[in-house]
């Protein structure tokens, strides 16, 4: 027996073009951390929900995470977190989460790439596969993204992508109130990357989060 046969989620892989998305492994998180300590964002900008990459339990915090993530997965509730590579080299994180996915058929993206490689392209193509995967693969109907009013990036990526306004909340960073807007996307108003998705490992994977033959 492999660890894939038990944990199915670290089966997923996705290609797209000059990107691979394949499911994050233990091994992976020394390299994920140096990214994280060399930069995700200029000084000043805080991206995230939580300022978690600029805290001092970095980069425990890292790993700690990630095994919080991989002990928590269910059919209910549970997170995919793919490494990203372009050309062979590791430059960033995109995450899918969901809740009661067999029955809402919804879910939630996030991520991040190393400051060195972003600007190019690689963030809304990330999205973009992440995307068709989970519409053609996962039979998602619907997919969120959220993001501080102040980040620009992720806004545009969103809008690239096709997503739409879906409101706003209201929410703490660093002690101060900031608006913190939502987007969508169907599979009908969705931007779809411009090369055809390799996918593998698909079916365990289905059958875990409990739409397996649907
Ligand atoms: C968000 C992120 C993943 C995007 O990745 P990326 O590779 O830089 O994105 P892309 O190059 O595909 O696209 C960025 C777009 O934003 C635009 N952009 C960049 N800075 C901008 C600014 N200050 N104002 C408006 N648009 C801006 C770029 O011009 C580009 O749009 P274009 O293709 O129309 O020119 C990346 O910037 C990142 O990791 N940021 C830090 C973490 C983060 O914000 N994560 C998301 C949390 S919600």
């Amino acid at each position: 027996m492999d660890l894939v046969d038990i944990f199915p989620a670290y089966g997923v892989r996705i290609e797209c073009g000059p990107l691979t998305l394949r499911a994050l492994r233990e091994s992976d998180v020394p390299r994920i951390c140096e990214l994280v300590a060399d930069g995700i964002h200029a000084e000043g900008e805080r991206p995230f929900l939580l300022t978690w990459n600029l805290g001092d339990n970095q980069p425990l915090g890292s790993l700690q995470h990630y095994y919080a993530q991989w002990a928590g997965f269910s059919a209910d509730s549970w997170s995919l977190m793919l490494v990203v590579e372009r050309d062979g080299v590791i430059v960033g994180v995109q995450d899918v989460m969901a809740k009661d996915f067999p029955i809402v058929r919804c879910a939630e993206t996030g991520s991040w790439l190393g400051l060195s490689s972003q600007g190019r392209g690689t963030g809304t193509l990330m999205r973009q596969a992440v995307l068709a995967f989970a519409f053609d693969h996962l039979g998602a109907v619907e997919m969120r993204s959220a993001a501080w009013a102040d980040n620009p990036r992720s806004h545009r990526v969103s809008e690239k992508c096709g997503y739409v306004d879906n409101g706003y909340r209201l929410g703490v960073r660093e002690g101060v109130c900031v608006r913190e807007d939502q987007f969508l996307v169907t599979p009908e108003r969705f931007v779809r990357p411009p090369y055809e998705l390799v996918v593998s490992g698909l079916e365990p994977f289905l059958a875990a989060i409990g739409v397996a033959g649907s």
